[in-house]
């Protein structure tokens, strides 16, 4: 049998067909090593729900990385627990150490919530949309407890599955090259509604995009007083000419495509990833992406500045030049982690424009 290494521990490689391991997955499981460590430094000794935990990778890692003992893991599929128990065999890891469960992942929490056996952190790594899980997820997770999810629902997200957007997060997406961060307020959106129809609310965490889902993670707050609610609005994008125009409140726009309502706030909370940082370590590569997010303006979306200099017929300058400029004229500027070709700014449309043609090509090359 193969054996895998990620992290302190190994794993059998599983070679069946229905037996998911995800090499791809080890940005996410180091952020969940990483969140989870930060909540057990700040309440001590925490409970675990993990959804879907596959053949263990994120189980095993949880126990021996980040030192939670509270954990209880379900999977729907019978032959992957049978492959999570060598895995804990592999690690050392007494079976009766993990409380493991073979059902429905929305009754596994609801069950849980209906014995009164809520969660400090509930781990959602469902396949594609989250959405059908939210509901049971909010029903069992404590008040500031942390629900942290994965997305890989990239087709309706960015925009290309009109009817799958309805009916998963009830808005119509848009197809632009900011769709990874837009996709991920829709999904944000879709959590912060269904804590709402329940008197509850979510604050963001963390957002991350690693070029193939999203891992996402919110807490839960109790009622909705002072709850954020007032920053969802609507996206204009007029597809022609790359603009987007944000509007927090009702709307007269006819330029563009709509999106909305969807979440406007603030993604992050800048001083969690700070702690997420002192944590990581060890974790390479995760603090790769989390050294980004700390440095990118919270402000929502972000213009592709090679399209719009391909759509001004001009040859685009060094996005640090442009970066550079937008702050020398007193607006917020920065990188984006969603895209390499993102810039973040307040700068309007107009003004972007005109900053990139005062870049004189020449310099560029500088
Ligand atoms: C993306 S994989 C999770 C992998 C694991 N968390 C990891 O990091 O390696 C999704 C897992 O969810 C399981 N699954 C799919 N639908 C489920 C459901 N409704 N309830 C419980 N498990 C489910 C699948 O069998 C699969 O193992």
């Amino acid at each position: 049998m193969h054996i895998i290494k990620e992290g302190i521990c190994i794993f059998h490689k599983p070679q069946k067909k229905g037996l998911f391991y995800n090499p791809r997955g080890i940005i996410s499981r180091e952020l969940g090593i990483a969140i989870l460590r930060t909540e057990s430094k700040e309440k001590g000794n925490i409970s675990l729900a993990e959804c879907m935990a596959g053949v263990g990778f994120r189980t095993i890692r949880y126990y021996k990385e980040a030192g939670v003992r509270n954990i209880a893991a379900n999977e729907g599929n019978i032959e992957a627990i049978e492959f999570l128990k060598e895995n804990l065999k592999l690690n050392e890891i007494p079976e009766n150490e993990i409380k493991i469960t073979n059902m429905d992942a929305k009754k596994f929490l609801l069950e849980s919530a209906i014995n009164g056996n809520r969660f400090d952190v509930i781990d959602l790594d469902s396949f594609g949309s989250p959405s059908e899980y939210i509901f049971s997820a909010v029903l069992a997770l404590k008040i500031d407890g942390l629900v942290y999810f994965t997305s890989t629902d990239g087709f309706t997200l960015c925009g290309l599955k009109k009817e799958a957007s309805i009916r998963n997060y009830g808005v119509h997406t848009i197809n632009s090259k900011f769709c990874h961060e837009l996709g991920a307020r829709v999904v944000i959106s879709q959590f912060m509604k269904c804590a709402g129809n329940l008197s509850m609310h979510f604050e963001p965490v963390i957002t991350l995009y690693d070029g193939y889902a999203w891992r996402i993670a919110l807490r839960l707050k109790k009622g909705v007083e002072n709850a954020n609610f007032d920053k969802f609005g609507y996206v204009v994008y007029n597809s022609k000419t790359k603009e987007y125009k944000l509007y927090n409140e009702n709307y007269i726009d006819t330029s563009g495509l709509i999106c909305g309502p969807v979440y406007l706030g603030n993604i992050h909370d800048k001083e969690y990833v700070k702690k997420l940082l002192e944590v990581s370590k060890d974790l390479t590569n995760v603090r790769k992406v989390l050294e980004k997010i700390i440095n990118e303006e919270d402000i929502p979306l972000y213009y592709n500045y090679q399209e719009i200099c391909d759509i001004i017929s001009i040859s685009p300058p060094p996005r640090k030049k442009i970066i550079n400029k937008l702050r020398k004229l007193g607006y917020i500027a920065s990188e984006s982690h969603f895209s390499p070709y993102s810039i973040k700014t307040n700068a309007s449309y107009e003004e972007f424009i005109k900053v990139l043609k005062s870049i004189k090509p020449s310099n560029n090359m500088i």
